[in-house]
């Protein structure tokens, strides 16, 4: 007999939600049952799992009866109003959404850097920002050597970081542009085809915008580090998926660029990718649908002894989202974390 769960997610329809389901099929996540969660506009809907057309339900009050985990990744505002009914009703919520990741007593947690924190969850796990994700993989197994002292990093993210709808927008504005139409700007304030713009999150009053800030602070909850020195420029760039990213890190001591590499060809959920005669380094194409976060580029900063430059992609929905949630998912069963249902076999409804 298998031990087996009970999952739903909510915000099936979506980019992360259409990855969500592929990856639960595709690392055989022992499911017993399947609810597919989204607004009412997709009630009626069915999508494929294993081979069985499942139902798509507007979320309701009864959504969470009887389930065991909750992938949720339908947005902040909705992850607000559900979170807790899910957890009340007896489910884990594990939230794609901004909503409770610097909340104190929800764990944000990248399973390559800290797994041991899932534990302390009190019904909500929080999964981090997507640029914070593909960062810290790429960058915490040099810190677990030496400690960085600074972090500073520019993003060039892509359209797959504003859903499903903003990356159709993206080739509707290519295709109108192409055509000589001027282009249209629904999902995003501005036409992002052939165009870039700084990422169009909130500003504060220092001038960074919420994208920048959950860098900042994210990286240190995630690394327990309260008073790194991180700081970002965050960008969007009219690429459809996989997010890019430019880091230059200080450290107390010189961190030899051959030191990094080794350390980085054999670290968990990161590819090094570095051809220097081939000019050939990470590109978002290349790490679309990868599960590894491809760095490359690794070179000493010219302008700081104790510096180091690198460069990295990361598929956004893939591990900047959904295969992070799922990995989750898969540490609280190996931690036995989860109150399972024994099945005999899938089932789904
Ligand atoms: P729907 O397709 O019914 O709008 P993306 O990030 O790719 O845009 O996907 C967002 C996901 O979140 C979709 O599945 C979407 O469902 C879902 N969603 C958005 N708003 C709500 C809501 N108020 N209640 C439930 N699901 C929602």
């Amino acid at each position: 007999m298998t031990e087996s769960y009970r999952v739903a997610i909510l915000g099936a329809t979506g980019a992360v939600g259409a990855e969500l389901l592929e990856l639960l099929e595709k690392r055989q996540f022992p499911v017993s049952e399947l609810r597919l969660l989204a607004s009412a506009r997709s009630a009626g809907q069915s999508l494929n799992f294993k081979g069985d057309r499942v139902p798509v339900h507007a979320v309701d009050e009864h959504s969470f009866d009887g389930v065991d985990i909750v992938l949720a990744s339908a947005g902040a505002s909705t992850s607000r109003t559900w979170a807790s009914q899910a957890v009340a009703a007896g489910a884990i919520v594990i939230d794609n959404s901004s909503a409770f990741r610097m909340d104190a007593s929800v764990p944000l947690v990248v399973p390559e850097v800290n797994p041991e924190a899932v534990s302390a969850h009190q019904g909500i796990i929080a999964n981090p920002n997507c640029t914070t994700i593909l960062m810290t993989i790429a960058i915490y197994p040099l810190h677990q050597i030496q400690p960085i002292k600074r972090i500073v990093a520019a993003t060039y993210q892509s359209a797959s970081g504003a859903g499903a709808r903003a990356m159709e927008e993206v080739k509707v504005q290519a295709q109108a542009i192409l055509q000589g139409q001027p282009p249209k700007a629904e999902i995003f304030p501005y036409p992002l085809a052939f165009n870039l713009f700084p990422h169009n999150s909130k500003l504060n009053e220092q001038g960074y915008c919420e994208e920048e800030m959950k860098m900042i602070n994210e990286t240190r909850k995630i690394f327990n580090e309260p008073t790194l020195q991180v700081t970002a420029t965050c960008v969007r760039v009219p690429v459809l998926r996989a997010h890019s990213e430019a880091i230059n890190l200080e450290f107390d001591q010189p961190f030899s660029v051959s030191r990094a590499k080794e350390i980085l060809s054999q670290a968990p959920g990161v590819k090094l990718v570095e051809d220097w005669q081939a000019n050939y380094f990470p590109m978002p194409m290349d790490a679309s649908g990868q599960d590894d976060v491809l760095v490359g580029r690794i070179r000493q900063d010219l302008s700081h002894p104790c510096g180091l430059e690198l460069w990295l992609c990361g598929d956004q929905i893939r591990k900047g989202a959904a295969l992070n949630a799922v990995q989750i998912a898969e540490l609280l069963v190996q931690k036995n974390l989860l109150k399972s249902t024994v099945a005999l076999s899938h089932s789904v409804s």
